[in-house]
């Protein structure tokens, strides 16, 4: 019998979206133009933010946002258990990133390790709302606010997630986001960046084309993290389906958290209060001894079963040789714990009622 393979992502696009792109490819206007302006306002009214800014990738999304502020050496607090451009973006920008540790449950930034971390060079909080699960926005903000910290918050993984009843893209200072394949709005490669700032969406349009306003006329030195418009038309196509692709996320979260919780020796990412998950990912922690395997056993049986699962993230960022080299070794308890027993299952919005029983199923199984 063949098993039918449940995969941990969903990339195709639709026929819409399909012909958006062949049509920018028809017209040969290729390049950044209407169609990533539309997409830029279609995303910043979705999330009621101010201004968008749209550029290659999320790493740059975030680059460009430390580019307005940073001054060299200022330091950056951000969690250590996230993917490496939360933190690369503020070395790119000339920044030092300090590693903190993150929250056992909701796995975000701890804001009480990060406000003992925060010194004289410290300039702004770089929280992640990891797998799409809204950091602890109020601390963080209130932990700004008291040392007059700007945030970047780092929402690659957190299109659609809410908070205190508004979309997390209309926090400001910063908000970015990336619309790699995997993620809940897709396009390529492709970032944006929101902000309730004029001056700041300035800067980093000037930033994003070579610090080009008008043509062969450079006012500094930039970079070229340009969309172009195939990106751009795929993206506006897409964000008609954005909301059914949530709901589907948020359908099959529900399902698996029904069912999971019930299950012994599996820790279940406790969702920040006064928020709304946006189930980029599906995480949870293994207890081998209650368990009565450890996480890499259930990985095994699950493949076995045709279900694919993934390490988010195998290492802390701290743990990362090349941050090691730079900044040393230092010990993040709870990441280290995470990283070691964490693993995601499929949660994403091409399953059909019958891939999430399936996961299920696999992982009871497992046990039995
Ligand atoms: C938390 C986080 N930050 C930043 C990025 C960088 O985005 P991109 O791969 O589009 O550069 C990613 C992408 O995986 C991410 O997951």
């Amino acid at each position: 019998m063949t098993v039918k393979k449940i995969n941990m992502a969903d990339t195709r696009l639709t026929e819409a979206e399909i012909t958006a792109a062949v049509e920018v490819l028809r017209s040969g206007l290729l390049r950044q133009g209407p169609q990533v302006a539309a997409f830029e306002k279609a995303f910043a009214e979705f999330t009621g933010a101010k201004f968008a800014v749209a550029s290659s990738s999320g790493t740059s999304a975030l680059h460009l946002a430390y580019l307005t502020f940073l001054k060299p050496g200022d330091e950056v607090l951000v969690p250590a258990f996230t993917f490496f451009a939360t933190a690369s973006a503020v070395i790119l920008a000339g920044g030092k990133p300090v590693f903190c540790d993150v929250d056992p449950e909701t796995y975000t930034l701890d804001v009480a390790d990060a406000a003992r971390k925060i010194t004289p060079r410290t300039r702004a909080l770089g929280p992640v709302h990891l797998f799409g699960n809204a950091a602890a926005v109020k601390q963080v903000r209130d932990l700004a606010a008291k040392h007059n910290l700007k945030i970047v918050w780092d929402a690659a993984q957190a299109h659609g997630t809410r908070y205190g009843g508004g979309d997390i893209g209309g926090l400001g200072d910063f908000v970015c986001y990336s619309f790699y394949p995997t993620k809940n709005l897709f396009v390529g490669e492709g970032g944006m960046t929101l902000t309730d700032s004029a001056a700041a969406a300035e800067l980093m349009k000037l930033y994003r084309s070579h610090g080009q306003g008008q043509k062969y006329k450079h006012t500094l030195v930039g970079y070229n993290y340009r969309m172009t418009d195939v990106e751009g038309a795929i993206g506006l196509a897409q964000m008609t389906r954005l909301p059914e692709m949530l709901a589907a996320r948020r359908k099959n979260g529900a399902a698996l958290t029904a069912a999971l919780s019930r299950i012994d020796g599996l820790a279940l990412q406790r969702v920040e209060e006064n928020s709304d998950h946006s189930f980029h990912q599906y995480c949870f922690t293994v207890d081998p001894q209650r368990f009565g395997m450890d996480r890499d056993a259930l990985r095994d049986r699950l493949q076995q079963a045709g279900v694919m699962s993934g390490v988010h993230y195998p290492l802390g960022l701290h743990e990362q040789p090349v941050f090691q080299d730079l900044y040393g070794e230092i010990s993040l308890p709870v990441t280290e714990d995470l990283r070691s027993r964490i693993m995601a299952i499929p949660v994403h919005h091409g399953l059909s009622e019958e891939d999430v029983a399936a996961v299920i199923a696999a992982i009871k199984g497992a046990q039995g």
